[in-house]
């Protein structure tokens, strides 16, 4: 079949694309097909959220983790990172900046740590944000693989939704990026208990990677599928220096564009190939272009994140290089990405929680209410 007849099926139905056809829509290449694609997945967009883009505040909770992923800045080995935690304190009260403000919903995330002290901690945040909102402001938690138990505990204290990336599909190259005591299924058994608990789930990979093929990232895709997700944030991977998977290696102004393209690429293939999902132009699209997170909402995204973490503690949050809003405050990220938005003609929607349509079809509610 030909680009125009894959994107015309893959428009009218959820799920129609073969696993071949899918590796043909990740391989077009930057001009007029690519740029078909990307309509035909804002077009997808468009028909579940209108030209609307819910917001999440995200708030940088800390640093400190037990991990050793041989791609991320903030692994455990890296000794040039100076570690922070905030106080509860500080975190309610970005939330509640986040609430006045008008964002409908926030994201805590760190480091993956597991104690009772740390579940106790995440608890109390979860109470005090459902005390002072009423239940208003959504959270999403994205705190790495925990027990069942405590995905429990913090369900019960108020955390709606949870995000995991399972980072790639392919449990060979998960080993490749991992040291040998990450387990792939481990992570995958989280998000089951994630779902059976009854929490909007989201997921998510990392595309260019080394060693990644488009049939690892077509798999991705049936991956999302077969897991039933309801959220995704995927980005680009970029060379972090301080990293094993990213020492040596220069960020060419070509290499950067590569990784936008492909980023973009995974955004509208999953916008067209899962359709009622919510996508997040992630803030690592803005390291490879100055415009990264409004072509990603372009190409299909409806979601973004704006970091709402105080400018002093930004610069530690250094997942991979060249992170934007650095020397940013919230309020600036607030005004900026406004702008943007408006700028692409969409609108925000504020005071929205703005739950995953699909999560709210599967609760047998199309309106979106929890
Ligand atoms: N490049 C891009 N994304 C990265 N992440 C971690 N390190 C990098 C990197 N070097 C992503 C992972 C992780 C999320 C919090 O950040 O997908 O799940
Ligand atoms: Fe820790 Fe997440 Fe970074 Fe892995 S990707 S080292 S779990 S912060
Ligand atoms: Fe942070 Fe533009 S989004 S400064």
């Amino acid at each position: 079949m030909d680009l125009s007849g894959i994107l015309k099926k893959a428009r009218e139905k959820r799920f129609a694309l073969t696993p071949s056809e899918i590796a043909s829509l990740l391989d077009v290449e930057a001009g007029a097909d690519r740029a078909d694609l990307f309509e035909a997945a804002y077009a997808v967009k468009c028909m579940y959220s209108g030209r609307n883009v819910s917001l999440r505040g995200l708030i940088e909770m800390g640093n400190a983790c037990a991990k050793n992923c041989l791609y991320c800045g903030i692994r455990r080995d890296n000794a040039k990172v100076e570690r922070f935690h905030l106080f509860e304190d500080q975190v309610v009260r970005m939330a509640e900046w986040a609430h006045r403000e008008g964002y409908g919903s926030v994201v805590i995330q760190s480091g993956e740590m597991e104690s009772d002290e740390h579940t106790e901690f995440v608890a109390a945040i979860l109470r005090r944000i459902a005390g002072f909102s009423g239940g208003e402001l959504g959270v999403t938690l994205s705190l790495g693989e925990q027990r069942e138990e405590v995905y429990r505990y913090w369900r019960e204290a108020g955390a709606r939704r949870y995000l995991l990336r399972i980072e790639t599909s392919s449990p060979e190259l998960y080993r490749r990026l991992h040291p040998p005591d990450h387990s792939f299924h481990r992570r995958v058994g989280c998000l089951r208990a994630l779902r059976k608990l009854g929490y909007q789930v989201g997921s998510g990979v990392m595309s260019g990677l080394p060693g990644q093929t488009v049939g690892h990232l077509a798999n991705d895709m049936l991956f999302f599928r077969d897991m039933d997700i309801d959220m995704i944030g995927m980005g680009p991977f970029v060379p972090h220096p301080d990293t094993p998977l990213g020492e040596g290696t220069t960020l060419s102004a070509r290499y950067l564009s590569e990784q936008l393209h492909i980023g973009l690429k995974m955004i509208a293939v999953a916008r067209l190939y899962l359709h009622d999902v919510n996508i997040a132009a992630t803030t690592v699209l803005q390291t490879l272009a100055p415009d990264g997170r409004e072509q990603g909402l372009l190409a299909g995204a409806n979601v973004l994140m704006p970091n709402i973490t105080d400018a002093a503690y930004r610069e530690k949050y250094m997942l991979y290089p060249n992170k934007p809003c650095i020397g940013e405050n919230a309020g600036q990220c607030r005004g900026c990405l406004s702008l943007r938005v408006t700028g692409i003609g969409e609108a925000i929607l504020w005071d929205q929680s703005g739950d995953s349509p699909h999560y709210a079809a599967r609760c047998g509610n199309r309106t979106g209410a929890v």
